[in-house]
């Protein structure tokens, strides 16, 4: 499909931030952004435009029962060259939300093209400070009006570019993490798997318990038994008991995240102990007392590396690892950022450049 560009003039261009660290995360947009829409079974009018507000009629099924995914990358400048870290594995696991909330596949090839092309148009919007990207929104919603429970008929694909710094205010240093009892993100069978609107609306009230007692982020339990941890609103969860780097499986109910995949290869090649097993909440409590835990940190495309200062359970804080940041924390950090800025060899194949 031909990918058609409607530019802005130079002089409707934006003003660029000034200071990009400064910005909230996802709060500036760039110029343009690529669109296209899905009806009688094809995807079509394939385009590049200025950045501007959508049309949607009221009655859009997403707007009613939630049938929209999306996904979070970023690209990141090396002096001229614009690099990607692992793109085509966003676009494979955009497909399989859209399986799961029966919407159509994209062309992973075709998306990666269209996302080469807007990167080439908004090249000078990739921000070159250290600490900064351009984050990237893929977004599918179903954009037929009708007000009956069913998948939409027609959709609208789009991406949209944000020039962002770090992800949490504090930046790269310790976050304190609230443990949820009493509600739960997503159930086995459910869509916690699927990058899908509706888990995100599902965290908000957790939220709001977390930052009453002034904490930052939720850490889900298993919704069946309460007992074992499963991820962060925006990240997967890795704790080190001793020698023991533990994640939870990708049991269903968790997102298969790229950052968590990324890690899990960097420190077996490390030659540390790995595993990805159940992890109760007693183990890690206990661990903490103990000093077995040595160190826990959250991963993610918007939040990289955070590593978790305390963990708030049961209306008690709990310090780990001092409040600190851990030495192998610190060590992914420095590693997973190098390879994606450019600065550290990528012996893994993962960085794709846009030409
Ligand atoms: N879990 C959730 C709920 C997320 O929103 C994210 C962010 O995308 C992640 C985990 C981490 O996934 P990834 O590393 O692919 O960004
Ligand atoms: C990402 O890390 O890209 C995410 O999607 C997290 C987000 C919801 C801000």
């Amino acid at each position: 499909m031909k990918i058609e560009k409607q530019l802005s003039p130079p002089e409707e261009l934006k003003q660029k931030p000034t200071d990009v660290l400064k910005v909230p995360f996802g709060t500036v947009f760039t110029d343009h952004m690529f669109s296209m829409q899905y009806s009688s079974g094809t995807w079509h009018d394939a385009k590049i435009h200025r950045y501007a507000p959508l049309s949607l009629s009221p009655a859009a099924l997403c707007l009613h029962y939630g049938q929209g995914i999306f996904e979070g990358m970023k690209a990141y400048r090396r002096g001229e060259r614009i690099l990607l870290f692992r793109p085509a594995k966003n676009f494979e696991r955009l497909n399989q939300s859209a399986h799961r909330m029966v919407m159509p596949n994209i062309d992973v090839d075709f998306a990666l093209d269209v996302l080469m092309e807007l990167l080439r148009v908004e090249h000078s919007w990739v921000p070159d400070v250290a600490g900064s990207s351009l984050y990237i929104r893929p977004t599918m919603i179903g954009t037929q009006a009708k007000l009956g429970v069913k998948p939409s008929d027609e959709y609208l694909f789009y991406i949209i570019l944000s020039p962002v710094g770090p992800y949490f205010k504090e930046g790269f240093s310790p976050v304190h993490i609230y443990l949820s009892t009493e509600h739960v993100r997503a159930v086995r069978g459910g869509v916690g798997v699927a990058k899908t609107m509706g888990n995100y609306a599902a965290s908000l009230f957790a939220g709001t318990k977390a930052s009453e007692v002034g904490y930052s982020q939720v850490l889900w339990l298993d919704a069946l038994e309460r007992k074992y941890l499963e991820e962060v609103g925006t990240m997967n969860i890795f704790v080190k008991f001793d020698d023991e780097l533990v994640t939870p499986p990708l049991s269903g109910t968790i997102l298969a995240g790229i950052t968590r995949d990324s890690v899990l290869t960097l420190t077996k090649d490390m030659g540390l102990k790995v595993n990805e097993r159940q992890v109760s909440i007693d183990e890690v409590i206990e661990g903490i007392a103990s000093g077995k835990v040595v160190e826990m940190f959250g991963c993610g495309t918007a939040a990289i590396i955070a590593p978790v200062g305390s963990l708030w359970y049961n209306d008690k804080p709990y310090t780990v690892s001092n409040g600190k940041t851990g030495k192998l924390t610190q060590h992914i950090f420095d590693e997973l950022t190098g390879i994606q800025s450019g600065e550290r060899e990528d012996r893994y194949g993962w960085i794709v450049e846009v030409d």
